[in-house]
């Protein structure tokens, strides 16, 4: 999704701009640009297309100037090119926006009845417009403040004036901004991630506020231009330090990762001297819990549906998941008895946020799983369970996916205990084989050379399918999404019992299917499904973590992931799915981590 990054300092900028729109480029774009102010005027440069291509333009023609913005965009109003591409800027001032404005079709239709001109199909445009004609009566902030009155939707602006050459202003609806401070420069950007390598002292505006930045001073406002202090939090080294490593690709990098992560997210939770979960403070009292709605998108979405078959498991609570943008529009019953589950790695996703705040206006008590603890998302919630994961910029998530399912999975266990659903011998034995997990994971881990080979079995197909039953569904679609995200490949997930019922007219001879079949109480019934897809020609890659061999001639190629017990297959099975993924996009030639038309935060609707 877009990024935004403003540096006002005592020397040029240009370049300390490009190295943060670099670091921004995770996030997934289409074009980039920067404006800064040199001898009074607005010097903007622009491209579609990679960072590295302003980075030459720059490199031929340099821009000076103490203050400026930058922006990477991803398109929503208008197609990804130049004229297109962030900042947006009139003779006096000059725009860069994350977000959309919803009423910008109305507010365009008034202007260019007041004779004003646009040059791009943006709704960004309608902003620097706006600012610019309230900026003939008005100071810059009372400006800003006046044109975001007009505004529908939601945005993270980043803007500089020609007449006010030592400003930068910085405003946030809905899309997040964070405000960063050094000794001789402050600076803005989307994330923090983005000033990381400037700054670990970082603010972040609360909706509705404003900010204005000058080399030495930042000021903040709240939505009625009265003065606000915000807190200021020192990021950790280990929050500043990330670079790939000795690994190709971050995704690559955040996969192996996975043992570490999860040790750490377990050791978060669990006392093992106790055998205890330490989870405390349930918004509700865990015996009064009616229901839990558990709502997310993605892969996030997908961490829901398998927890939906641990609650069942071991609780007695009633379980309900939803897709945050159908769930923010449905007619929901509210019930004060229920606890709401947002679940995000980025914290920032409109969607579930938006599902969040609804469930806040009903008053109903809410969670967040986050990766991301300073979000909106978590700032937002009464409860927050962190799943310690580290940054992942990868923009497919995989460390942030098995993070979701741990803590989750911790959750469940602690209510299920606290509840009396399970007995004392069964939780501490659950407890014990989560402890083995990251171990389990390891070796999961390095069967990545049989992967390797399996992933040749794509390279000529013209889709996929992934088949579990049970908890293995929703690992399913994981690795269905897994691979269409990032090779392009077309990849369906689905309940392996559910393809008499129409999905079995696409198999056709060749047709790479992928079996998720763990030894539970489904194993037969999958092997049975299997059957289905094998008679009509589909290729059948098999993944079990049955000791026994149950593998024959009509099984393409069989990987084997350790056993631990059957609520921790879903875990376990994941890890192949994301090494195919990464596998193929490799050898498709395509960038694994900038894959196209994606964003690693999605902060539009
Ligand atoms: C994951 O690989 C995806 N890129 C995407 O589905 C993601 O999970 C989804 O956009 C939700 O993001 P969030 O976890 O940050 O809310």
């Amino acid at each position: 999704m877009c990024g935004i990054i403003g540096i006002a300092s005592n020397k040029p900028v240009s370049i300390n701009i490009i190295n943060s729109l670099k670091k921004l480029e995770y996030r997934g774009y289409d074009s980039a640009g920067l404006a800064t102010l040199t001898d009074d005027s607005i010097n903007e440069k622009k491209c579609s297309g990679r960072v590295e291509e302003l980075e030459k333009i720059l490199f031929k023609a340099p821009s000076n100037g103490n203050i400026g913005i930058g922006h990477v965009r991803w398109a929503t109003h208008g197609v990804p090119n130049i004229i297109n591409a962030h900042p947006h800027s009139s003779e006096q001032v000059s725009v860069v926006h994350n977000g959309i404005i919803e009423n910008s079709d109305e507010i365009k239709r008034e202007l260019v009845s007041k004779g004003l001109k646009f040059k791009s199909q943006t709704d960004t445009e309608v902003i620097t417009l706006l600012i610019t004609e309230a900026l003939k009566e008005n100071e810059p902030l009372k400006s800003v403040y006046k044109t975001l009155k007009k505004l529908k939707g939601s945005f993270a602006l980043g803007i500089i004036f020609k007449n006010f050459s030592n400003i930068i202003i910085g405003a946030r609806r809905g899309s997040p901004l964070a405000v960063g401070y050094s000794k001789e420069e402050n600076y803005i950007g989307s994330d923090s991630y983005a000033l990381k390598s400037m700054t670990n002292k970082i603010s972040y505006l609360d909706d509705g506020e404003l900010c204005v930045l000058t080399k030495d001073q930042i000021n903040f406002y709240d939505e009625n231009l009265k003065k606000v202090n915000k807190k200021i939090h020192t990021m950790s080294e280990s929050e500043t330090a990330i670079d790939k490593g000795e690994y190709k690709h971050f995704m690559l990098k955040e996969i192996y990762e996975q043992p570490i992560t999860i040790k750490n997210c377990i050791s978060e939770y669990v006392d093992s001297l106790k055998k205890n979960i330490n989870i405390i403070n349930f918004p509700i009292e865990p015996n009064n819990i009616n229901k839990i709605v558990l709502v997310g998108c993605g892969t996030a979405y997908n961490s829901c549906l398998t927890a939906k078959y641990w609650f069942e498991e071991l609780t007695t609570i009633d379980v309900e998941i939803d897709i945050a943008s159908e769930f923010r529009y449905r007619k929901l019953k509210f019930n004060s008895k229920n606890l709401y589950i947002f679940v995000s790695q980025s914290g920032e996703t409109a969607d579930t946020a938006a599902a969040l705040d609804l469930c806040k206006k009903n008053n109903v008590k809410t969670c967040s799983i986050v990766n991301v603890i300073e979000s909106t998302i978590a700032r937002n919630s009464d409860w927050v369970l962190p799943i310690h994961a580290g940054t992942e910029i990868g923009v497919a998530s995989t460390k942030a996916f098995l993070g979701q399912l741990t803590v989750l999975y911790i959750l469940c266990l602690k209510l299920a205990i606290v509840r009396k659903d399970i007995d004392e011998r069964t939780y501490v034995k659950n407890i014990n084989n989560l402890k083995k997990l990251p171990e389990a994971i390891k070796e999961c881990i390095n069967i990545e050379s049989n992967v390797q080979l399996m992933a040749k079995e794509f390279l000529s197909a013209k889709g996929s399918m992934f088949l579990g039953r049970g908890s293995s569904f929703p690992i399913a679609l994981e690795g269905a999404l897994k691979l269409k995200e990032l090779s392009y490949l077309h990849a369906e997930g689905y309940p392996a019992g559910e393809m008499k019922h129409g999905p079995l007219a696409l198999i056709e001879e060749g047709l790479p299917v992928i079996i998720l079949a763990p030894k539970d109480k489904y194993f037969e019934k999958t092997l049975s499904n299997m059957q289905e897809v094998i008679a009509r020609g589909g290729k059948i890659l098999f993944i079990t973590d049955n000791k026994k061999d149950s593998l024959n001639e009509n099984i393409r190629f069989g990987l084997r992931v350790p056993h631990l017990d059957n609520l921790l297959s879903p875990i376990l099975l994941t890890l192949p799915l994301q090494l195919l993924a990464y596998h193929v996009a490799l050898l498709k030639n395509c960038d694994v981590d900038k894959p196209r038309n994606l964003a690693k935060s999605v902060t539009v609707e």
